[in-house]
Parts: C-alpha cells; sequence; structure tokens
C-alpha cells in the first residue's frame, strides 16, 4: 500500500512517522523546504519526544518531499493533515486544507481514498468530496473519509502507537476496507462511523476537555473564596469512576492550537446553525479570565510591576513541547513588560519561540537559580519537570523578595510548610510564611 501525507506539523508528521512504523511505505509532502531538508537528514522539525529516533529507524520506508504529483499521483491513501487555524470570526480557515485537495485532483491517477486527518468543521468531508467531483482532471474514483486525530503534543507518538482509540468516518465500503488495512498494526479500539459523526467526534471530545478544564478552573475560584483545597477537591472527585482524575488539574488556562481554536470553530458552527452552545461559550470565556488571574493575584503585593524584578518560569503552553499557540504566558508577559518590569525568563525549549511573539523586554536565562536571582515576585506559568523537582528553599535563597505565583499548582502546600516565603497557587489557600 502506498500511502501520502499533506502536510508535516504535529498530525501529519507524526502520522506519517507511526505508518512507517507499522511497516508502511510513507511520503510526506510539505510546501517548506528547509523542513524537508532536516527531516531527510532524521531531524524532526518540531520539538516531540521520540520522533526523530523513530524518523531515523524507519528511514527507508519514509521519504520527504516537496513535490506533490510524486506522492499523490499513485497513492493507495493519501492523508491531509494540514493546519486549519482560526480565522478571524472564530470559523476554521481550510484553506490549506482545499489548497491540498486541489493538487491531489489535479494529479491522481488511479482509484484513492483521501482521508481527512485535520479538525474540520462538520459537513467538510462531504463537501471536500464534491470539490473532486468538480475538479478531477483524471476519471478516477476518489473515496473521502474523516479519521481524526486525537494525539496530543509531547506525547504524540506515544498517542498515535497506542492511540485510545480510532475513528474512520465513511461513505462506503472501499474507504472502510483500506482504512482497515491500513490500521491493521495498531492495537486500539476501531470505531466506524459516518462522515459527519466522526467529524464531531473530534470536536465534541475536544471541547468537553476544555470544558472539564474551565469547570475545575471555576471550581478552584471558588475554593479560594469560600477556604477548601482545590487538590483535596479534585482527589475526592476522581474516585468517582465516572468523572475520573485527568484533566481536572486547576491553572491559568487551556492553551495550545487544539482546545482554543475548536471550542471557538464548534460555538460558530453553532451559531451559523441558529444553535447555541452555552457551555462552550462559558468554557472560552472562562478561560479567558483565568489566564488573566497570577496578575491579578500578584497586584495585592505590588500596585504595579514598573521597576521591579520579576521572574517567568515557563513560557510554553504546557511541558513537553516548545509550542507557545494561546499560552497564557503569551497574554501576561505583554502586561507585565508594558507595565515596566524588568523580565528575566526561563523556558527550556520556549524561548526562541516567544522571542518572535515578545522580542523586547525580557533577558533569557539558561538556569532557574539566574532568573530567580534578586527577582521581587516569581511566575510559574508551565509546570515543567524542573521546576516541580526545585527545593522551595531555592526562591528564598536566590530572590530579594519571595513571592511566588504558581499558575500552574507545582507545590504542595506540605512543600511550602515552615519556608519563609509567599505562595499563591490556584484552588488553594495563601501560605504567607514570612
Ligand atoms: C489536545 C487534546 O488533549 C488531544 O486529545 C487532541 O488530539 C489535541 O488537543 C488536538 O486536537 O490536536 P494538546 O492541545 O496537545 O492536546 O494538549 P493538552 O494536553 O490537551 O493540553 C491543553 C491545555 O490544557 C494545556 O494548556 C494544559 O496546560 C491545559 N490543561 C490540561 C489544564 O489546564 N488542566 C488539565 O487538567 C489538563
Amino acid at each position: 500500500m502506498k500511502i501520502a501525507v499533506a502536510g508535516t506539523g504535529y498530525v501529519g508528521l507524526v502520522t506519517g512517522v507511526c505508518l512507517a512504523e507499522n511497516g508502511h511505505s510513507v511520503t510526506c509532502v510539505d510546501v517548506d523546504a528547509s523542513k524537508i531538508e532536516m527531516m531527510r537528514r532524521g531531524i524532526s522539525p518540531i520539538y516531540e519526544q521520540g520522533l526523530s529516533e523513530l524518523m531515523r529507524k524507519n528511514k527507508e520506508k519514509l521519504t520527504f518531499t516537496l513535490d506533490f504529483k510524486e506522492a499523490y499521483a499513485d497513492a493507495d491513501v493519501i492523508f491531509i493533515g494540514v493546519g486549519t487555524p482560526e480565522k478571524r470570526d472564530g470559523s476554521a480557515n481550510l484553506a490549506y486544507v482545499y489548497g491540498v485537495a486541489d493538487q491531489i485532483a489535479e494529479v491522481v491517477t488511479k482509484e484513492c481514498v483521501v482521508v481527512v486527518k485535520s479538525t474540520v468543521p462538520i459537513g467538510t468531508n462531504d463537501k471536500i468530496e464534491q470539490y473532486f467531483a468538480d475538479r478531477l482532471q483524471n476519471r478516477v474514483k476518489i473515496h473521502v473519509a474523516s479519521n481524526p486525530e486525537f494525539l496530543a503534543q509531547g506525547t504524540a507518538v506515544r498517542d498515535t502507537l497506542h492511540a485510545s482509540r480510532i475513528v474512520i468516518g465513511v461513505e462506503d465500503a472501499y474507504a472502510e476496507k483500506m482504512l482497515r488495512e491500513v490500521y491493521r498494526g495498531f492495537d486500539a479500539p476501531l470505531l466506524v462511523t459516518n462522515r459527519r459523526s466522526a467529524e464531531m467526534i473530534k470536536y465534541a471530545s475536544n471541547d468537553f476537555l476544555a470544558l472539564k478544564i474551565s469547570y475545575i478552573n471555576e471550581i478552584a475560584n471558588l475554593c479560594e473564596i469560600i477556604g477548601a483545597d482545590i487538590e483535596d477537591v479534585t482527589k475526592g472527585m476522581s474516585y468517582d469512576t465516572r468523572i475520573g482524575s485527568k484533566f481536572l488539574n486547576a491553572g491559568i488556562g487551556y492553551g495550545g492550537s487544539c482546545f482554543p481554536k475548536d471550542t471557538k470553530a464548534l460555538s460558530w458552527l453553532a451559531s451559523y446553525n441558529d444553535n447555541e452552545i452555552k457551555t462552550i461559550k462559558a468554557a472560552i470565556e472562562v478561560n479567558e479570565s483565568q489566564k488573566l488571574k497570577p496578575v491579578k493575584k500578584a497586584s495585592k503585593y505590588y500596585k504595579d510591576f514598573r521597576g521591579l524584578n520579576v521572574a517567568v518560569l515557563g513560557l510554553t503552553f504546557k511541558p513537553g513541547t516548545d509550542d507557545l499557540r494561546e499560552a497564557p504566558s503569551l497574554v501576561t508577559v505583554p502586561i507585565l513588560v508594558d507595565d515596566g518590569a524588568n523580565i528575566k525568563a526561563w523556558d527550556p525549549v520556549g524561548c526562541d519561540n516567544f522571542k518572535k511573539h515578545v522580542p523586547e523586554g525580557i533577558t533569557y536565562c539558561e538556569t532557574i537559580e539566574e532568573t530567580l536571582k534578586d527577582a521581587d515576585i516569581c511566575f510559574i506559568f508551565t509546570e515543567w519537570p524542573e521546576v516541580k523537582v526545585l527545593n522551595p528553599s531555592v526562591f528564598v535563597e536566590k530572590m530579594r523578595h519571595p513571592i511566588v505565583i504558581d499558575g500552574r499548582n507545582c507545590f504542595s502546600v506540605k512543600d511550602i510548610k515552615g519556608v519563609p516565603m509567599v505562595y499563591e497557587s490556584i484552588g488553594r489557600a495563601v501560605i504567607d510564611n514570612r
């Protein structure tokens, strides 16, 4: 079976590499020549654990090319894994998806299955099928199938090789047969539905997780007011297997390339159809205000940040990735810069990307200790393991005023006991041991 993958971002590249790991020959296409060059040398252009190793291991089965004709013309299955970024109105921008569809329509010479892996609004697969019918250069049959992706950044390889489920949305037996063949080596439950249900499963899953996070963040905010402890509350909730313990970590809100975009896209789709998803609208609203919590908390200690030494630990939207899309740090740090703070920041992999977003006003440090030196306040925005293993006494030793605003609850209240510092986290009591 000859497989082609359009797009070498998180979805496309990880899919291509994991399919090669399962024995298929895969040709990955991208428009970026420098990325293609890197990948040919066995280097992943994205920071993702285990990906480069797997690329090198399967190099005989992987081809990287700029030439879409070479990849698509005689492929049996073509995956579309390009981005569907948010448009100004919150809807999904499908320009890249249709761009690939144009190329496929131009060059395919034999019957094939086009599999849409990109997250697309419900009904898009039907439209793509019609799009092909209107444009095909050669009289061949193209089957369109939806196969949403459920990988998370940072654990993308593991999530793909050991998927929670494989969802296949098809309208005909040929597409189902071919996709069953593609995923033959994968050990995961396989669900076959129609295309619209498959498209909906993706949005409904992501938006439910986003909702769970916003829900627990609201409960955390209330815990702070009434004197309960969110860590104990979530622990108590999680014994109920109907609730579970996952995605109940309170913090400064969800970021990344998926939840913010997919919540807005579903909300947009509902209103476009004269409908309203009130819960998702609320999740979006809660998330936006949650990002501002650290600055609000800090304002109890300082009227403004002018001339203050501010330490920032963690910039990325979550650990294990260098991705900054919709990261809460991108909301908070510019506020501090505008206020005239002297900012020192540390992140193991996110600094270069952050410089592109916020080009001035920040000193980037190699170590956490250097970042904390003489700081008047410290913000923790990402729960990197390097932060979680710190002995809290380092804040007292290094900082001028040991005030820590922890947006990711990296330390337990017990850890801080007896340490002469101020420690504010999310959904827990303020600790002031000064
Ligand atoms: C998310 C989903 O988890 C994947 O299943 C999905 O395939 C992917 O989107 C996608 O659509 O491509 P991802 O955005 O990589 O994956 O990251 P998550 O681990 O889900 O985290 C998203 C955000 O939620 C992060 O900012 C994280 O800090 C936050 N979060 C997560 C919390 O605030 N609390 C939690 O308990 C969990």
